[in-house]
């Protein structure tokens, strides 16, 4: 028998064997606890992250069909109507526990919202920045009067873009795969973090490692995008919100990369805008490096109080 062949009979008999023990452990815990994992989980973890991705995998391993469908949105009504049918399907009686369902529904409100959140970025991110449309025009030129309030625009079409890190005269063409989320996502930070942006936007000038600012903050957006999509931001936001996560957090989540990754652009001292892509990938590998812990909480630190200074206008 060639050594390859033998190795994958015994891969599978030690995948079959641990997940006939796993089951075994998981019927005599419930046994001699009298409580379903579920419920050890609900007890027996801290609210965000550490509960609700347990209960997330424990749903997605389950062998009955019911519940790994719980994980969908789609075939359920409201969040007390699924947590009653896992409680009826599981023998749970509602009245002696009432704590496990508030908490099992705390954890299916974030995991669906999750879900929700991922579509609701990607219906942004495929809409095209349209310069017929007014909403996008305005939204545009609100982005250059948050960052450079003192100076006017000559035109629409003009060179000043570049100062805000535009490549060309007109900024319409810079959005590309990011479409409109590049555009929110930009004007979020510059408008809640307003002396933070134009704090970012003036090291974005430096004359050593100068950058521009709106392109990265594209790329930045194309980050937090594949971050949120492939379950990387899931410790943080359920950590973060308790409750539901909405775009909001999303674009609280961008502005933390945002301004995190000026930082570390000059903490590299790099030669040149050459060397982005490196960069870029030092500083993706160690944040996700960090999310994957599940006490991971991005949050925007700035240290100087006048950079927080929300716009009230
Ligand atoms: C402009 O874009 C917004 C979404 O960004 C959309 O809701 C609206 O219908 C568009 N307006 C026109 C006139 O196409
Ligand atoms: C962001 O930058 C990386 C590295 O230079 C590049 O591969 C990627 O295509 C860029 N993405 C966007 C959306 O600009």
């Amino acid at each position: 028998m060639a050594p390859q062949h033998k190795s994958s009979i015994w891969f599978y008999a030690t995948s079959w064997l641990s997940y006939f023990f796993w089951h075994m452990f998981k019927w005599l815990l419930r046994r001699i606890t009298g409580k379903c994992e579920l419920q050890r989980i609900c007890y027996n973890h801290r609210e965000g992250a550490p509960r609700t991705m347990r209960i997330e995998k424990s749903l997605r391993c389950s062998k009955s069909t019911l519940l790994q469908n719980v994980l969908s949105r789609e075939q359920h009504g409201s969040v007390q109507e699924c947590v009653s049918q896992v409680m009826k399907l599981k023998v749970i009686n509602q009245e002696a526990h009432p704590i496990f369902a508030l908490r099992f529904g705390q954890c299916l409100e974030q995991i669906w919202s999750y879900q929700a959140l991922v579509k609701e970025v990607e219906m942004t991110r495929l809409l095209r920045y349209d310069s017929l449309n007014e909403t996008h025009e305005t939204l545009l030129m609100e982005l250059w009067c948050k960052l450079v309030p003192e100076r006017q625009l000559p035109s629409r079409i003009t060179k000043e873009w570049s100062y805000i890190g535009f490549q060309g005269d007109d900024p319409a063409t810079d959005f590309r795969g990011m479409g409109m989320l590049g555009l929110h996502n930009l004007l979020f930070f510059a408008s809640q973090y307003r002396n933070a942006a134009r704090h970012v936007l003036q090291r974005s000038h430096h004359p050593k490692f100068r950058y521009s600012l709106a392109i990265v903050g594209i790329n930045i957006t194309s980050m937090a995008y594949h971050l949120l999509c492939c379950g990387a931001l899931k410790n943080h936001m359920y950590n973060t919100v308790i409750g539901a996560p909405s775009l909001l957090h999303f674009h609280l989540t961008y502005s933390y990369l945002l301004y995190e990754f000026d930082k570390f652009w000059f903490a590299e001292e790099p030669a040149d805008i050459m060397e982005f892509s490196r960069v870029r990938e030092k500083f993706l590998s160690q944040v996700s490096e960090y999310l994957q812990s599940e006490y991971a909480r991005l949050k925007l630190d700035i240290s100087d109080e006048n950079m927080l200074a929300p716009d009230q206008g």
